[in-house]
């Protein structure tokens, strides 16, 4: 696996290439059918954070922020809330900057230049993955440390049988070996998770889990999920979240968890 600085290279780069599009911060093709997919992830994630944030005025910290995807239509929609974004990559916050009037600090998450019991809720969305193993857990007790009590952790990771799933649309069937091999599973660089290891991570850091949302079910591609993104988004949302065999199938698994 990449270490930090090889990633901040890596993240630098695509923020100067891509900018601020989804093919920044999430799948990197031109490809017509992963640029859908893009635009789903993108509408699923809004609305799983939506419906977990609540429009006070609470402190909200954006952990690996990128140009701001997120927070900047969390903003729009919630006014009320304070934000403040962490990266690792300065080019992503220079793009934040533009796109949000709100702080924002060049960090690593698993050193997060804050004090203890600050924020009312945490996002971390897909960020956690470009960690290496000793210091995922050291950026969940980041998070931990500054919570405040009762304070809410939305974090989004992938999902290695949804994973799986995008690589067969994009025809690399790598992946598939790599998961039936058993190797340690990554993909170009980063950690690729399941379930029962994010719970696990989760409850040694002694948050406790309310609920799993799982997102983004690429099968069979592309008129199920084109349906399910236009159509029936809270359906999918409660479906995904309680029938565990669709859960497992997810490409992303958010973690509803509290401090
Ligand atoms: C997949 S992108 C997601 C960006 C944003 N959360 C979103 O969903 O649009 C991953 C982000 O994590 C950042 N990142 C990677 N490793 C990091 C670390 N150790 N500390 C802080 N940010 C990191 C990258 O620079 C990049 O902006």
């Amino acid at each position: 696996m990449r270490n930090i600085a090889e990633f901040k290279e890596y993240w630098s780069m695509r923020a100067k290439l891509k900018g601020n599009t989804l093919g920044a911060v999430i799948l990197d093709s031109s490809d017509w059918v992963l640029n859908e997919l893009n635009s789903i992830v993108h509408k699923q994630n809004l609305e799983i954070i939506n419906s977990e944030v609540l429009n006070t005025r609470l402190f909200l910290l954006d952990a690996g922020c990128g140009y701001g995807r997120i927070s900047k239509e969390l903003k729009v929609k919630k006014p009320n809330i304070n934000i403040i974004g962490v990266d690792i990559s300065r080019q992503f916050l220079y793009l934040w900057k533009k796109n949000l009037d709100e702080p924002a600090a060049v960090a690593t998450i698993n050193q997060l230049p804050f004090k203890d019991n600050v924020f009312n809720v945490i996002i971390c969305n897909t960020a956690l993955m470009y960690l290496q193993k000793q210091d995922r857990q050291r950026t969940l007790d980041e998070f931990r440390r500054t919570l405040k009590n009762g304070g809410k952790l939305l974090m989004t990771e992938n999902n290695k049988w949804g994973v799986m799933f995008v690589n067969m649309v994009q025809k690399d069937f790598s992946f598939i070996k790599n998961i039936l091999l058993k190797d340690v599973i990554e993909l170009e660089g980063a950690a690729v998770f399941d379930e029962k290891e994010l719970r696990n991570l989760l409850n040694q850091t002694d948050f406790k889990i309310l609920k799993i949302i799982g997102s983004l079910v690429p099968f069979p591609i592309p008129l199920f999920l084109f349906y399910l993104n236009h159509k029936s988004s809270k359906i999918r949302r409660n479906l995904f979240t309680s029938i565990w065999p669709l859960r497992r199938l997810s490409v992303y698994l958010t973690f509803v968890a509290v401090k």
